[in-house]
């Protein structure tokens, strides 16, 4: 990955607690019609770091591992941003991504976050922002990059992140 800091940002987190914060404070960034892909091994922390995207959303946290059902929908109250959130280990990649019909999702003007994202990337209507996660122990690390041209974005995010407890930038 290009690791040009005005585009990435790498934050350690110590804790799932500390990922899940990490999620909160992108999850706060996020637009309706905005994609995430998380890409990282079994067991890094993506199902974690969407937990904390759908609080920082505003949604209930209630986020399980989407592993057997695809997609799950996560409805938000009122005039509230929907996460669509997305497990793509078991497709093959973009083909049976379109031909199961699941870039609708991408119309409905919610939040998608897809994890093994990168599986699927040619079905994308828009550039989407991308993390990757990294780490078998208690710290992880999680790179995070906006499309080009959101600079802003990311720079509001490491301003999140600072002086965070469990959180290394
Ligand atoms: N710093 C950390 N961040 C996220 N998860 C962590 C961390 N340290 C330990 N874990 C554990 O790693 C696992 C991550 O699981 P999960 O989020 O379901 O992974 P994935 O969705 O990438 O397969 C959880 O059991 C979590 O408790
Ligand atoms: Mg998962």
């Amino acid at each position: 990955m290009n690791q040009d800091p005005l585009k990435v940002l790498c934050p350690v987190s110590e804790s799932p607690e500390a990922t899940e914060r990490i999620g909160r404070s992108l999850g706060s960034l996020l637009m309706p019609g905005d994609i995430v892909l998380l890409d990282g091994d079994l067991g890094a922390g993506k199902t974690v770091l969407t937990r904390g995207i759908a609080s920082g959303l505003g949604l209930k946290p209630d986020v399980a591992s989407p592993t057997y059902t695809l997609v799950f929908e996560h409805e938000a109250e009122g005039r509230g941003t929907d996460l669509f959130h997305f497990d793509v280990y078991r497709i093959t990649g973009t083909e049976e991504f379109l031909s199961s019909g699941l870039d609708e999702y991408f119309e409905r003007g919610g939040v998608c976050v897809i994890e093994w994202g990168t599986k699927v990337e040619e079905a994308l209507p828009v550039e989407p922002i991308r993390a990757w996660l990294k780490g078998t122990g208690a710290e992880r690390t999680i790179c995070l990059r906006f499309p080009a041209g959101d600079e802003m974005r990311l720079a509001r995010f490491r301003e999140l992140l600072t002086n965070q407890p469990g959180i290394r930038l």
